[in-house]
């Protein structure tokens, strides 16, 4: 077995592969060793905090680092327009600060005025985790109060758990029918041991991801860490082939795959900043001994033949742009009203449309809305924005096998006082060193608490923190009373503020002893 073929294991998840590649498992034990690999190896975008109106604190300090298409969201806070956020937890042990992050981003996103929602993981930790339905209650209750706690208001935003949610699985089982196995094992690493109700719970994530789109398609931002991207991108490959048409541009009447489309765009521009063509008379021919002729765009070779033949085939077919409705998955009543419903000049064939007075935005726009009266789902590709994974206050990564790696909310605030006085830190081997030559606030747990955490909205306080580090005014004794004060005080109020949640708990409609029959559990050991 090479390192970059992940092991499947037995729970159908993979193990985590050597420290100069990238792996993102959602159910390894994740450590990213180089978020900059993100960015190349899965196209992962990085996030610009500038565009975002008013940007989170966890936006402002480089915690959330990544994204895909968080403009669509963006765009609609800024405008007013609807738009929803949604995460999951699954519910394997207590609460942490690395939970924190993502309730904290949720109710940020509910404070912008967006539909939020949070869900409790159940059909996986059960089926991915072992995890026994008691256990599930318990601790689903617990990460529930820590949400309300920390401000997620119930009454606006809904909760909901995977195993009790009717639409929910019935849209999971929709999407299933559009996936197979063949891409379980290229994107997760299933195999032939892989447990059948992992499966299930995977479709149920893609469909979690959807929900938030079932009464009305709107941009949504599933905040979360890197190791759920490829749920996200398999999601955003689930919206796109649910839809009953693909919008896309085109320029004659024959079908063109999206790298000859991009050829035929490229060559259409330089056609028409050629001042010796007239592209209002322009036949397929003559494009074709264009496209011959001169070095256009930066296509492969087997497109440029694949175009080129197509276009010679057009011969004195006219050169027109326009917008193309493929049929993916219509009825025959829907590709008529598309039909009867564009206005201004059009052409019918066989599995497309194409339409010549409509920009793609607005042929994109009446492809939803009759595809939506048509009992479609009219879904749009969901938004992602991905968050550093917090350093173990051990120094290596956090993990729930090691306590003092890692705070969990419900750490008595004494404790999380001691975790945090015992940390590791980023300081030199002696005071004057470190005075000197200054401390490495980049490399430091305890700077990180300060960043992601207690600093909070405080920028001035965070900055002032890295700079008296880095210019050798700050020491690390001193730094981590600090920090151990302020995470006691975090631990208590929020413990106080857990005990107010409870009571707003019990008016949310979740049942939390679901009183369910089944295995008794096999709880693993696993990163946090
Ligand atoms: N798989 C996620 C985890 O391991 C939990 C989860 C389930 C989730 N459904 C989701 C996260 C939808 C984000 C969106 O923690
Ligand atoms: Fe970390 Fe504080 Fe020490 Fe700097 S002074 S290295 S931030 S503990």
């Amino acid at each position: 077995m090479t390192e970059d073929q992940p092991t499947p294991k037995t729970d159908g998840g993979t193990d985590s592969v050597s420290s100069d590649d990238v792996a993102l498992d959602p159910w390894g034990s994740s450590t990213i060793e180089d978020y900059r690999k993100l960015f190349e190896q899965f196209g992962i975008e990085e996030f610009d905090a500038e565009e975002v109106p008013e940007p989170h604190y966890l936006m402002r300090r480089g915690a959330i680092f990544g994204h895909r298409k968080y403009e669509r969201v963006a765009e609609a806070m800024a405008n007013d327009e609807p738009f929803a956020a949604l995460s999951g937890f699954m519910p394997t042990g207590d609460p942490h600060i690395g939970h924190k992050m993502v309730f904290d981003e949720l109710i940020w996103h509910q404070q912008q005025g967006g539909e939020v929602y949070g869900l409790i993981a159940d059909l996986e930790a059960h089926s991915a985790r072992g995890m026994s339905w008691d256990e599930i209650d318990e601790h689903a209750r617990s990460y529930l109060l820590s949400f309300i706690a920390l401000g997620f208001d119930p009454e606006e935003g809904e909760l909901y758990r995977q195993s009790d949610n009717r639409p929910l699985q019935d849209l999971a089982f929709e999407i299933g029918s559009t996936t197979n196995f063949s891409e379980f094992e290229a994107i997760y690493g299933f195999g032939g041991e892989t447990n059948v109700s992992h499966m299930q719970s995977v479709v149920t994530q893609l469909a979690d991801i959807l929900y938030p789109q079932l009464d009305e398609p709107m941009p949504t931002v599933i905040p979360v860490g890197p190791d759920q991207d490829p749920h996200v991108r398999f999601a955003r490959d689930a919206a796109a082939r649910m839809r009953y048409f693909k919008v896309t541009e085109a320029f004659a009447s024959f079908e063109l795959d999206d790298d000859e489309r991009a050829l035929f765009r490229d060559l259409y521009d330089a056609l028409e900043s050629d001042d010796g063509v007239d592209t209002d008379d322009l036949r397929c021919e003559d494009a074709a001994k264009h496209l011959a002729e001169f070095a256009i765009g930066d296509a492969d070779t087997a497109t440029r033949e694949s175009l080129h033949e197509k276009l010679e085939n057009g011969g004195k077919e006219p050169i027109r742009p326009r917008v193309r409705f493929l049929d993916r998955n219509a009825s025959e009543a829907a590709f008529d009203t598309l039909i009867e419903e564009i206005p201004g000049e059009k052409r019918r064939y066989e599995a497309h449309i194409d339409s010549f007075d409509l920009d793609r935005e607005e042929a994109a726009d009446l492809a939803q809305k009759v595809e939506i009266e048509h009992d479609g789902y009219g879904f749009e590709a969901p938004s992602s924005i991905y968050h550093r994974f917090m350093t173990g206050l051990t120094g290596g990564k956090m993990s729930s096998s090691i306590p003092a790696s890692h705070i969990s909310l419900l750490d008595d605030p004494e404790e999380g006082y001691e975790k945090v006085k015992s940390a590791a830190t980023g300081g030199r081997t002696t005071a004057e060193e470190q005075r000197e030559l200054g401390g490495k606030p980049d490399e430091c747990p305890v700077y990180e608490l300060y960043a992601y955490l207690l600093a909070e909205g405080d920028d001035e306080f965070a900055t002032r923190v890295y700079e008296e580090c880095a210019g050798g005014e700050r020491l690390c004794g001193g730094c981590k009373e600090q920090a151990a004060e302020l995470m006691k005080e975090f631990l208590e109020e929020h413990q106080e503020k857990r005990e107010e949640a409870k009571e707003l708990l019990e008016d949310v409609d979740i049942d939390l002893s679901s009183d369910r029959r089944g295995l008794g559990g096999r709880e693993e050991d696993d990163a946090v």
